[in-house]
């Protein structure tokens, strides 16, 4: 569990990033903030794009952006929409923070006063990663 004061600076983290939204197309601002096991915090923000199927979800952009600095366990991501109602991860980014968050927390914030608290494995029950690879005679290379 995070504590309040946690998951307020996560909050706040996933506010300002979503200010950097690229969304032109949908105007749907998305800013994401990854707690990694370590406590550093990444963020990310949705970026689209002219060709619409390339755009990438703040969520992936947050996660990608933990591991690109080298993070590999990843404790909590929370996601804000400037929505009266929470958002939830789409299932690519389900897949993706399974990855890294087999137990990660999955908190969705807006600007009305609900928030969504989950685990990954509620989001993504039954989940294929890096385990259903581990199968007799396979060496993992990573
Ligand atoms: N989007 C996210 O960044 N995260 C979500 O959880 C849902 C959708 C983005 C993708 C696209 O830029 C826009 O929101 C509309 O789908």
């Amino acid at each position: 569990m995070l504590s309040a004061d946690l998951i307020d600076r996560l909050k706040r983290e996933a506010v300002e990033a979503s200010r950097d939204a690229y969304c032109p197309y949908s105007r749907f601002r998305v800013g994401a903030a990854v707690l990694a096991a370590d406590g550093a915090i990444y963020r990310g923000c949705n970026v689209e794009n002219a060709s619409y199927g390339l755009t990438v979800c703040a969520e992936r952009n947050a996660v990608f952006h933990a591991v690109a600095r080298g993070a590999r366990s990843l404790r909590a991501v929370v996601v804000y929409t400037a929505t009266p109602t929470p958002t939830l991860p789409c299932g690519a980014c389900r897949q993706v923070i399974y990855e890294f968050g087999p137990q990660a927390e999955v908190i969705s914030v807006c600007d009305g006063p609900a928030t969504i608290a989950r685990t990954i494995g509620q989001l993504l029950p039954d989940a294929f990663g890096p385990d259903s690879l581990e199968t007799p005679g396979r060496a993992r290379s990573e």
